[in-house]
């Protein structure tokens, strides 16, 4: 696909199913993802793609999450936060390690240049015809959720990338 064509055709896809891509696709995905612009070449992004295991860390970490922030969740609310986490093939999380206090390159370029990566990673899934969809909400700020997939407090989740075949 052609570079301008990609641009444009690009939307968020809001259902999907399997297959995601196979090992080497996801390799050029992320490789993709990589080769952001990055003041310092700090390489602040962290590409995490969760297992079976990781995704079941995250989820329950995420439902962890909103049993904090809602006084008295039902059982039903906190089934469908666990359940939002199963519904693409494939999961990356997207996060900025942040240098703090950096002589030259402040936070917020840092979080830029994983910005970029996770368009990078968006278009090169689009590309190899892909549907994507980029999610955070309030779990993402949460520091219980970014120790589950390895991050810090002081670290971001820019990202939580759903990929998979469009529905639809
Ligand atoms: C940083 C960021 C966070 C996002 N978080 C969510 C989200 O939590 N839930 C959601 O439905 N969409 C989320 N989106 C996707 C946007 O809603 C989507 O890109 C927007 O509606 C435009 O649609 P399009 O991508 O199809 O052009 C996020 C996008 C970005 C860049």
């Amino acid at each position: 696909m052609e570079l301008f064509e990609a641009i444009q055709t690009r939307s968020s896809a809001g259902r999907l199913s399997e297959p995601g891509p196979d090992p080497q696709q996801l390799e050029r995905i992320l490789a993709a993802a990589a080769r952001a612009p990055d003041h310092g070449r700090l390489k602040p992004w962290r590409l995490i793609v969760l297992d079976r295991a990781g995704r079941e860390r995250l989820a329950e970490a995420v439902v962890a999450a909103r049993a904090r922030r809602l006084p008295e969740p039902t059982p039903e609310q906190l089934a469908l936060e666990r359940e939002k986490f199963w519904r693409s093939p494939t999961l990356v999380v997207v996060g900025c390690a942040v240098q703090r206090d950096h002589p030259k390159v402040p936070e917020v370029e840092q979080l830029l240049a994983v910005g970029a990566a996770a368009q990078n990673l968006f278009l090169a899934a689009h590309d190899l015809g892909y549907g994507v969809m980029w999610k955070t909400g309030p779990a993402a700020y949460d520091d219980g959720v970014k120790a589950s997939v390895g991050l810090q407090a002081h670290d971001h989740i820019v990202g939580i990338m759903h990929l998979g075949t469009r529905v639809g």
